[in-house]
């Protein structure tokens, strides 16, 4: 398929669902070959063959990002299959919220070690690979929570200005190797995220909060990554803060 990423390769962690899922199918409509990452392996399949369907490239690999093994595997694995990695879309995460008294501390591993550790991760497998062949970009994926901290969100904001910490020392790492590093920042966006807080009540809290508001969909964040990998190649787009319109906080 033709487009403004064509022969090019991305990476897109968490691609089963929401803004991943979106953004697999937005950089496949641009011409690139996708290889599509996450745990539930029947979910990249169904994308795989919609991708197919539009006359994309895509490649599912179940991986759980929490994994340095398997992340490893994932990056190896493209290399064998496509030579080369142009774009990681490191967007796996989730949003484990409640405070931190009494709070279960293996939502906290959760978090750290799929939003911290797996981006992480991923971002250090494919280094040696764009390294070589001289360009390459890194879209890490944070939030309105990596800007902003509120009660009931501490580990949750802790990770997300985690990736925005890594993001600028990597930026600052790599750009003489030609490549780019974007931070994107999404405010309430419709997807499953919520859904999975395992606190009943803040889960319910959470469901009513984005329930308030009309709510960005999984393709506006997309666009805004198309919109970062398509500049020139002297642009390199740092961070995009994008939020619903009727969103305050
Ligand atoms: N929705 C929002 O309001 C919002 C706002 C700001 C930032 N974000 C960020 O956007 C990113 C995507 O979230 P989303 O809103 O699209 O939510 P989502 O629909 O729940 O998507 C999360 C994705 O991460 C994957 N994932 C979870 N655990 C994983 C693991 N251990 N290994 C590999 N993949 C894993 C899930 O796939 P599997 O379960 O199949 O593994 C799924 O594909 C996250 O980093 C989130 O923090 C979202």
């Amino acid at each position: 398929m033709a487009g403004k990423l064509t022969d090019k390769v991305a990476i897109v962690t968490g691609a089963s669902s929401g803004i991943g899922e979106a953004t697999a199918l937005a950089l496949a409509a641009e011409g690139a070959k996708v290889v599509i990452a996450a745990r539930r392996s029947d979910r990249l399949l169904a994308l795989e063959a919609r991708i197919t369907a539009i006359g994309g490239k895509a490649l599912s690999i179940t991986t759980d990002v929490s994994d340095e093994a398997q992340v490893e595997a994932l990056v190896n694995t493209t290399g064998a299959k496509f030579g080369r990695v142009d774009i990681l879309i490191n967007n796996a995460g989730v949003m484990l919220l409640g405070l931190i008294d009494n709070a279960d501390t293996e939502d906290w591993r959760r978090m750290i070690n799929l939003n911290v550790l797996g981006l992480m991760y991923a971002t250090h497998k494919v280094l040696p690979l764009m390294k070589a062949q001289g360009v390459g970009h890194i879209v890490n994926i944070s939030s309105v929570a990596g800007r902003i901290v509120n009660a009931g969100s501490g580990v949750y904001n802790a990770s997300k200005w985690a990736v925005g910490a890594f993001s600028e020392a990597l930026r600052k790492e790599v750009y003489q190797n030609n490549i780019r590093v974007t931070i994107i920042e999404p405010g309430l966006v419709a997807t499953e995220l919520p859904q999975h807080i395992t606190h009943p009540t803040v889960r319910e809290q959470m469901k009513n909060y984005y329930g308030s508001v009309k709510n960005l969909e999984s393709e506006d964040i997309a666009n805004a990554i198309v919109y970062a990998v398509t500049q020139p190649s002297h642009v390199n787009v740092n961070e995009i803060l994008i939020r619903p319109i009727e969103q305050q906080a």
